[in-house]
């Protein structure tokens, strides 16, 4: 993985950096107090580069100028400070060149978004060895508070103990250090991604927008994720809002989150999964007493249909009560204009209706329409 700032790119080491690493590592001043000794050659710094620095999360500090390395910066798990997968320790030196001009800042605050958002972390510590006041005021510019004095603490490498000062970033803490109160979790479709959360990143501002990974892809273990994802979202955040497309709106209001959300934004939602699946059996030329029969039916047009969802269905009535507005594609092939509309009626929902809209707002037309409707809606109030 790599990251971009301002002026930085942070990506993996590589074997070819050791004459840079070198020009930097071999000072005493880094090593010490970050708890190593000075490299001695080149082949030291590549015996490094292979055998701490090339690992998981952990990046070399690429000067965006010149496309060379000048540090080094890293999420530990699983250390003397981290201790459940939900934790990690941030660690980071500089070459002394560099020093003071806000460099290693710049860089934790990409890998904390990263931590905090993409790798949905509770909870980062990072430490300072005592009378390290580089390394502390770093710490404070972060943002980091004071947890615990540890008076006899490891130094491996080193093979001594120092008194250490430990600091830690609760995940709520980091969102009220960015000044952001509200988030949007955005919810994609079938075949759609998290990373289209994106696309509405310009259209909310003061936001703070997510999108969710789901690993699942049935209405009960994809709600218990939504219902996990909001939990969290809920306490970090005064206000959560959904943006959900297509098949991913139905798994939201699937998901025991209702009074969790303040507004939703659904694209081409489906809203009678009972009815869809009862098309798509005409559409596989079958019926419902095969599906029950069979369980599971393959179709040629990409779908399982199976007993067990379409039982969960009609089981499960949706009861979906957050403030909503719903965009809908008049050629929409997936959900008639009746269902849509009764649907709309029954949940007091503001439904709009893009004429020659398709189910998939792909096309510019069709992504220009859904960015004006978002910029239109935000504006009132429901
Ligand atoms: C600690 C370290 C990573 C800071 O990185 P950085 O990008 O220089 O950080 P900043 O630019 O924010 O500077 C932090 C503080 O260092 C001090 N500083 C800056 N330049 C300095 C210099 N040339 N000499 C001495 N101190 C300096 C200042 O107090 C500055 O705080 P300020 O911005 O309020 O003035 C870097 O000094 C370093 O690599 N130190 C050795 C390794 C280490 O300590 N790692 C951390 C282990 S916990």
């Amino acid at each position: 993985m790599t990251f971009t700032t301002k002026r930085l790119i942070l990506r993996p080491w590589e074997e070819r950096d050791a004459e840079e690493l070198y020009r930097y590592a071999k000072d005493p001043r880094i090593g010490y107090d970050a708890g190593w000794p000075p490299h001695t050659s080149v082949e030291n710094s590549l015996d490094v580069i292979k055998k701490v620095l090339i690992g998981p999360e952990r990046y070399a500090i690429v000067l965006k100028s010149t496309g060379l390395p000048i540090g080094s910066i890293a999420l530990y798990f699983h250390n003397d400070l981290a201790r459940s997968d939900d934790e990690a320790e941030l660690g980071f030196w500089l070459g002394v060149p560099y020093w003071g001009q806000g460099i290693i800042p710049e860089a934790s605050r990409e890998l904390m978004r990263h931590a905090f958002e993409d790798l949905r972390l509770s909870r980062i510590f990072c430490g300072y060895y005592d009378g390290n006041e580089k390394s502390k005021r770093v710490q404070e510019k972060l943002g980091f508070k004071y947890q615990r004095t540890i008076e006899d603490f490891p130094v491996h490498q080193l093979n001594e103990t120092r008194r250490a000062v430990v600091n830690v970033m609760p995940k709520k803490d980091w969102f009220d250090f960015c000044g952001i109160r509200n988030v949007v979790l955005y919810i994609h479709g079938k075949g759609g991604s998290a990373s289209e959360a994106g696309f509405y990143k310009p259209l909310f501002s003061n936001f703070k927008i997510l999108g969710l990974d789901y690993k699942t892809f049935t209405p009960w273990e994809t709600g218990k994720e939504i219902t996990d994802a909001v939990d969290g979202l809920k306490t970090c955040f005064d206000s959560v809002t959904i943006i959900a497309n297509s098949i991913g709106a139905y798994f939201c209001m699937n998901a025991d989150v209702s009074e969790k959300i303040e507004r939703a934004f659904f694209i081409s939602p489906v809203v009678n999964m009972e009815k869809l699946i009862k098309n798509m059996l005409l559409w596989a030329n079958s019926t419902e007493e095969e599906l029950k029969e069979k369980g599971i039916i393959h179709t040629d047009f990409g779908e399982d249909l199976s007993w067990e969802y379409l039982s969960y269905v009609r089981e499960r009535p949706i009861k979906w009560d957050v403030p909503t507005e719903i965009l809908y594609g008049e050629r929409d092939d997936l959900t008639s204009f009746d269902t849509i509309t009764e649907f709309s009626q029954k949940i007091n929902a503001h439904l709009t209706v893009m004429k020659g809209g398709e189910h998939w707002f792909h096309t510019k037309k069709q992504m220009k329409y859904l960015e004006k409707w978002i910029e239109k809606v935000q504006k009132v109030k429901q």
